[in-house]
């Protein structure tokens, strides 16, 4: 196992004196893409480092994260607090077998996330944040709901997982541009310049001077307090990225132009925190039943894992 993991201090000093708890929430537009994967073994790498972690299965539609942590089934979901069979949030929370790391599980049934109502939704997040944990970490399921987006936004910080192929690209940017616009439209006064936004929203990628940088510029020539807020509400998105499955240099540079394109066209500072290898070694230890982290800890797939946490952490 590398170092970092074994590092059973997990210090004040990583996250700070005044540190509280941190939601991370693991989207992406597409399924199959690895968020189980990643969530399951950020989740692992915390808890080795001595933080207390929750990991909770927001794929309501196609829950799987037990299965990456080689759990079966829990027997109370969140379906079952959906539908107040039980009552207390915290009945929840289901141990495993990694001292420190516990689960919610998603629904086993027809309750797709999409389907869940405005006030479940809220009340969800809420008791969510209310946790008691040191992390608290949100595997989305795919898609661009209102609720998976919801979710996403509500997190302290927004990391995206994506193949390093066009159509799981062409997802990740999508659900970029869903969080950014409804970041946007939580905003005072977005009525005032909602056309402007909507042009820029339904433009497309490559279509010059309508992108939403070109919207921002136009609305600070406009309005120029509603433009100052515009931007400090961009610049308070940084969303965070995995590469999953590279196979290649030219893999991983893909990232950087993912970077570039953000930059460009939103106007956000995504973080390219690290990219994951296709392994083998996944495949065996989902056949297994058991958490990849643990089966192989000395893979470089595990490595990976390490600096990616190391740099959510902001220690490397
Ligand atoms: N780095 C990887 N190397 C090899 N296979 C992978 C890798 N990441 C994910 N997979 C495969 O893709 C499948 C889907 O991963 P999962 O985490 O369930 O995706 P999601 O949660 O995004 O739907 C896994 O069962 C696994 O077999
Ligand atoms: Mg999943």
């Amino acid at each position: 196992m590398s170092s970092g993991l074994s590092d059973s201090g997990k210090g004040a000093g990583l996250m700070g004196p005044q540190s509280n708890k941190k939601v991370w929430a693991i989207g992406g537009g597409k399924g199959g893409v690895g968020k189980s994967l990643v969530t399951a073994n950020i989740s692992i790498c915390l808890a080795l480092m001595g933080y207390k972690v929750v990991a909770v299965d927001l794929d309501l539609g196609g829950a799987n994260l037990h299965t990456c942590l080689g759990l079966p089934i829990p027997e109370l979901t969140l379906s079952d607090y959906v539908s107040k069979k039980v009552t207390r949030f915290e009945d929840l929370l289901v141990k495993t077998p990694i001292p420190n790391l516990m689960i919610v599980s998603g629904a086993q049934d027809e309750i797709g996330i999409a389907n869940l109502k405005h006030m479940h939704k809220n009340k969800i997040i809420s008791k969510l944040h209310d946790v008691d944990a040191d992390f608290i970490l949100f595997d989305l399921g795919a898609g661009t709901s209102f609720n998976t987006v919801d979710f996403f936004i509500s997190a302290d910080r927004g990391i995206l997982v994506s193949l390093p192929e066009p159509t799981s690209i062409e997802n990740t940017y999508r659900f970029i541009k869903t969080v950014y616009y409804r970041r946007l439209k939580m905003l005072e006064g977005f009525l005032d310049i909602e056309p402007l936004i909507n042009q820029a929203m339904n433009a497309k990628l490559s279509s010059p001077n309508s992108s939403p940088t070109d919207m921002v510029r136009k609305v600070i020539e406009i309005n120029p307090q509603m433009g100052m807020r515009l931007r400090q509400e961009i610049a308070r998105f940084q969303p965070c990225l995995i590469l999953n499955q590279v196979r290649s240099q030219a893999d991983i540079d893909i990232g950087f132009s993912i970077q570039s394109v953000c930059r460009r066209y939103f106007g956000i500072e995504m973080d390219y925190v690290g990219y994951l290898d296709h392994d083998a070694a996944v495949w065996q230890s989902v056949k297994k039943r058991k958490p990849l982290l643990m089966e192989f800890p000395n893979s470089k797939l595990v490595h990976h894992f390490d600096r990616i946490v190391h740099r959510l952490l902001g220690v490397s």
